[in-house]
């Protein structure tokens, strides 16, 4: 039997403490995280019953208090056990919506941020009777897991880190304090290690240390380029789990497969070999990147259907698949100006590559013309000297057209700034005066949107 706990936290960076601590420790523990009003409005209309609901009262789209949300909650589960989640600067408005709200709780729920696990730990002993009911069953395990993105986020481990091997045969494989640096990641993720392991007593011991608010950590890289590794697939797990919506994040999935697919059975060898063999590499990861955004974006407007999933999906996936000459990802990343230095039948070559790949798709019989359309346009937009290969301007696109250039392009800054959520915050300045023309201001909105959830997600707040 489980132990039902709601988190809505708005701040990432605790709401994955909270779920780290609940998940690895000795209980039996569903989590429902929420991390803005939307999303935990969605899990209190679809559940009945928590054992237990961690509200924080900055549970709000804009961080304010949000009296009308909480009192929602209290209402609908008012018989169930709250702890209200407050800091200390927020005392006084805390105190305000006391009066209203508590009065009718027979016990005192404020506990006052950052989350401390050990007293958290007390007040569910005290709240829940028969809580022995939900131990786990492994629960005498001396080892509880963590994942590798949140290793991945430190400069060094508090613990020394090990592997499982067997049932209980457990391998250390990282000494405590010595630094991390990506290739550690990398060796073992080759192997397909997903978690690791800390002694639980360490664990507990050294529990804030294990989660810092950066995504990140700077130092644990030798250069820029390690540093936009590390931070790409940080990015991918947070994203995944926090700045974009696990539907999208598991449509995305599946269609990625599918694209590969395409290839497969089409002979499409050398293209192929670029997606399949190029997992982790810039092709693959922007291309999935855009699929996310783009999807994410779509689905806000009332046009937007099921089977733009589809066309979404392999559109991104598929619209780079012609760059199998490597000297030409870089241009792809740092624009025209990259150009130059190439000789003209480079130029050519790369200016046709939307071309290249949209001829071979057109060929193949069940490939939606939407699909054919996105990957030829995926560079205009901007008019003759900026975009290719027709030099379009956005008035001449369709609105998923606009939607996925403008989406590339957001992918393609990720990238220029190394993840570095206050660098893409500059440079986003200048792209979204570049939108207010034509057709592309129609749907900047909803893009900042999205775009304003990952670089929540990637600060580690709300
Ligand atoms: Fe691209
Ligand atoms: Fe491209």
């Amino acid at each position: 039997m489980k132990l039902k706990i709601a988190i809505f936290e708005p701040k990432i960076s605790e709401l994955k403490k909270v779920q780290s601590f609940l998940t690895s420790s000795t209980y039996d523990v569903e989590v429902f995280r929420a991390s803005n009003v939307d999303a935990a409005t969605k899990i209190i209309n679809e559940q009945n019953h928590f054992h237990f609901i961690f509200l924080n009262v900055r549970m709000s789209p804009y961080q304010k208090i949000n009296t009308h949300f909480i009192q929602t909650v209290l209402a609908r589960f008012s018989d169930q056990k709250f702890i209200l989640l407050y800091s200390k600067e927020e005392h006084k408005d805390v105190s305000e919506l006391t009066n209203v709200l508590v009065d009718q709780l027979d016990y005192d729920p404020w506990m006052e941020l950052p989350f401390k696990p050990l007293q958290f730990f007390k007040v569910l002993e005290q709240s829940i009777s028969e809580l022995s009911k939900f131990v786990r069953s492994d629960s005498r395990s001396q080892y509880t897991s963590i994942k590798a993105v949140e290793l991945l986020a430190l400069k060094t481990s508090p613990c020394d880190v090990f592997i499982k091997l067997g049932d209980e045969k457990y391998v250390k494989v990282f000494n405590s304090f010595d630094p991390f640096d990506a290739t550690f990641f990398e060796k073992y993720k080759v192997k397909g290690v997903r978690s690791f392991f800390v002694e639980r007593a360490c664990f507990n011991k050294h529990f804030n240390d294990f989660f810092p608010p950066q995504l990140v950590a700077r130092d644990s890289f030798n250069s820029d380029e390690e540093y936009a590794l590390g931070a790409q697939k940080a990015l991918f797990g947070v994203v995944a789990e926090f700045g974009i919506s696990e539907d999208v994040v598991e449509t995305a999935t599946e269609l990625a497969e599918e694209a590969v697919d395409i290839l497969e059975k089409n002979n499409l060898t050398s293209m192929l070999a670029l997606l399949k063999n190029g997992k982790d590499s810039f092709i693959y990861d922007h291309s999935f990147l855009l699929s996310l955004i783009c999807l994410e974006t779509a689905k806000k407007f009332k046009w937007y259907s099921s089977k733009h999933n589809r066309i979404i999906c392999l559109s991104s996936l598929l619209h780079d698949a012609s760059l199998t000459d490597p000297r030409f990802h870089s241009i792809e990343l740092g624009g025209l100006s990259k150009l130059e230095n190439c000789s003209k039948e480079e130029q050519v070559a790369f200016k046709d590559h939307p071309l290249e790949i949209a001829n071979e798709l057109k060929r193949i019989m069940d490939i939606p013309s939407d699909v054919i359309g996105l990957v030829l346009k995926h560079h205009e937009g901007f008019g003759t000297d900026k975009s290719f290969p027709y030099g379009h301007y956005s008035q001449q696109l369709s609105a998923l057209e606009c939607i996925f250039v403008m989406s590339h392009e957001i992918v393609l800054i990720f990238y220029r700034n190394l993840f570095h959520p206050d660098k893409i915050e500059h440079a986003l300045l200048q792209y979204w005066e570049e939108l207010h023309k034509g057709n592309f201001r129609k749907y900047i909105k909803e893009l900042q949107e999205v775009v304003e959830s990952i670089l929540t997600a990637l600060k580690g707040e709300a």
